[in-house]
């Protein structure tokens, strides 16, 4: 038997990286890994510990604390959950307030830092499916299989907003919109590690198709190993 790959998976928030990598893993025996969910989760550590009088994020404050936080992914049943200083927090980083000011942590260069070493020991043995979007740019250039995932914005508004609702959230289509368009703004236009295609990546544009066929098409490019 060949080498089990490394894949990245990057693109657009609300485009079903994440839960299309998490089937896919499954199907291939891979392990996933939510690359957006580290820097979650150093945003929900700053929410508690770093914030301002007026809500903001003291970024100088939260850089000088990294060294306090540990963040780890704990293999359990095959499935990667998330603890922050031995407290797991799957449930806690998609709070509302977290996706808001997520962009702004995750454009610190030392966060970002920080973080590379987690992604990449997790790739070391390969077997991975990592989404985020810079995986096939910076954190894994040489993943054997790249992929790039894209949809319109009222479609990944959509999404995101039924997410949310079956998640009890109480929002509106028109501030999950622009909680997106800013995201995707700030995600693009940072200095450090963009949001951008990487030159070998395959693009996936899902605007038209399902969860299912999206899971196909990316299949489809996957050989035997
Ligand atoms: O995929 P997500 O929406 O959970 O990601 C949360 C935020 O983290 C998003 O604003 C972009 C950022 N992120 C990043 O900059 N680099 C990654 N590899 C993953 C996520």
């Amino acid at each position: 038997m060949t080498k089990k790959p490394v894949i990245a998976i990057d693109g657009f928030s609300s485009t079903g990286k994440s839960s299309i990598s998490k089937i896919i893993a499954k199907r291939l025996g891979l392990i996933h890994m939510d690359t957006g969910a580290l820097y979650r989760g150093i945003t929900f550590y700053a929410i508690q510990n770093c914030a301002n009088t007026d809500k903001t994020i003291d970024i100088k404050k939260l850089i000088s604390d990294l060294p306090k936080i540990n963040l780890e992914f704990q293999n359990i049943d095959g499935e990667l959950r998330l603890f922050l200083n031995g407290k797991n927090i799957d449930k806690e980083i998609r709070f509302p307030q977290v996706s808001d000011n997520v962009s702004q942590v995750a454009k610190e260069a030392e966060v970002r830092n920080y973080l590379l070493t987690t992604q990449r020991d997790i790739a070391k043995k390969g077997g991975v499916i990592m989404d985020g979007r810079d995986i096939g740019t910076v954190v894994l250039p040489d993943a054997d299989y790249k992929f790039f995932m894209t949809a319109s914005q009222d479609e990944r508004a959509r999404r995101r907003f039924l997410e949310l609702e079956l998640a009890g959230e109480k929002t509106d289509i028109e501030t999950v919109k622009q909680n997106l368009i800013s995201r995707d703004k700030i995600d693009s236009e940072r200095e450090v590690s963009p949001l951008k295609q990487a030159d070998d990546a395959i693009l996936i544009d899902n605007t038209s198709i399902n969860k299912e066929e999206t899971i196909e098409l990316i299949l489809s490019y996957i050989k035997k190993f």
